[in-house]
């Protein structure tokens, strides 16, 4: 099992956090650490559970050469906090579902995604689901700053190069 494993949440698992998962995955599979990182995402909710990503956020990473359309949506279950070491929210609803169910011996970071990318002057990645095209285009700018982000963090954490 990898050494680092990492959980992206929203709140559907269609839009936000397959777009995280494929985004940041790529980024790791990149320097070469896809042995020693390993990524996942889920909803909070059970609505969309066993579909691919809306195909809004697929196309749009797809423009940037990510593949998310084999992904398929689940929703977090307890044994999720015991499987990973970060646990990231996309917004703070999110993160609220989540600290109500986290086991006070979660010994990982449960926090916001957008943690790690402190130069976007956000604190949660928006909903794009009901809105315009263009909030695809947003969540993808948003997630790939924190991306990086996110994996400087984990190699200074973790003794990764
Ligand atoms: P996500 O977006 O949380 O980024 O996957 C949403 C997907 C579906 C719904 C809301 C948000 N929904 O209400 O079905």
């Amino acid at each position: 099992m990898a050494a680092v494993r990492v959980l992206f949440v929203c709140l559907g698992n269609i839009c936000r956090s397959p777009t995280a998962h494929g985004v940041f995955e790529s980024l790791v599979a990149s320097r070469g650490l896809e042995r020693a990182i390993a990524v996942d995402s889920c909803g909070t909710g059970d609505w969309h559970v066993g579909h691919p990503p809306d195909r809004r956020a697929a196309a749009e990473a797809l423009k940037r050469g990510y593949e998310i359309g084999h992904l398929r949506a689940r929703q977090v279950a307890p044994a999720d906090f015991t499987r990973f070491h970060y646990i990231l929210a996309m917004d703070r609803t999110n993160l609220a579902d989540l600290q109500a169910m986290c086991p006070p011996e979660f010994s990982g970071q449960l926090g916001l995604f957008l943690s790690y990318a402190p130069g976007s002057g956000l604190e949660e990645v928006p909903d794009p689901y009901y809105g315009a095209d263009d909030g695809f285009t947003r969540v993808l700018n948003l997630v790939e700053a924190a991306s990086e982000g996110l994996l400087e963090e984990i190699r200074g954490a973790h003794s990764l190069r």
